[in-house]
């Protein structure tokens, strides 16, 4: 599984990408808007920082609106993925942008049948939604599990990012359940780092070699 960043915060993304594990960045309407400033503008930063997919999300919510959008974004640099919401617009402009060659990200998937008919529709990514899905008591993990297999079984090519992750385990599960990608806040990235034994070894360790230096 790689991984991708979950924000709009150019801080975040360039103390991420100092790490090498980068793979791309994830941005939503909800993370822009925390930001604040230009979106083209934030895009453009953002695309000069990793070197990957890049998801711009569309706020239209007809297919034309979409579309429109969406070719003005992917303008902007080759690496630009359309993020699209999971509604029988976005299927249409899905495949409107598939007919150009444009990269898209379907987002807000909380079933398998929204995932298979994503990737039908042409996506190159779909974004089936952990977190939120845990929220109200359904295991999202198990979303994650059944789009793999069933992608499996009809070697379906759309990647699966896990969105909407919100601790370690997240990123366990979803890597074992044949996710593609995870894409993490960076807090939950740093997090994945930590474990006591390494503080304590490190600790031991230094102590050691002080007392041995005496
Ligand atoms: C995914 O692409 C979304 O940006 C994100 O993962 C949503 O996460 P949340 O449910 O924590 O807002």
């Amino acid at each position: 599984m790689k991984f991708f960043l979950d924000t709009a915060n150019v801080a975040e993304i360039k103390s991420a990408a100092e790490l090498g594990v980068i793979a791309g960045v994830t941005t939503n309407p909800s993370l822009v808007a925390k930001e604040g400033g230009d979106f083209l503008e934030m895009l453009q930063e953002i695309v000069q920082i990793v070197d990957g997919p890049i998801s711009a999300e569309v706020i239209s919510l007809d297919a034309k609106g979409m579309v429109e959008e969406g070719e003005k974004l992917a303008k902007l640099h080759k690496n630009i993925v359309i993020k699209v919401p999971m509604t029988l617009e976005g299927l249409k402009a899905v495949h409107a942008f598939h007919k150009q060659g444009i990269k898209t990200n379907v987002t807000l998937i909380f079933s398998a049948n929204q995932a298979l008919l994503a990737a039908r529709a042409g996506a190159t990514f779909v974004s089936p939604f952990l977190g939120r899905l845990d929220d109200i008591s359904v295991e999202g993990i198990g979303l994650i599990r059944d789009i793999a297999e069933i992608f499996a079984i009809h070697s379906i090519d759309t990647e699966i990012i896990a969105a909407s992750i919100r601790h370690p385990m997240h990123v366990h599960q979803a890597a074992l359940a044949g996710a593609h990608i995870g894409t993490l806040p960076l807090k939950v990235l740093e997090s994945l780092v930590k474990h006591p034994l390494t503080d304590q070894g490190i600790e031991r360790f230094l102590a050691d070699w002080n007392q041995a230096k005496k």
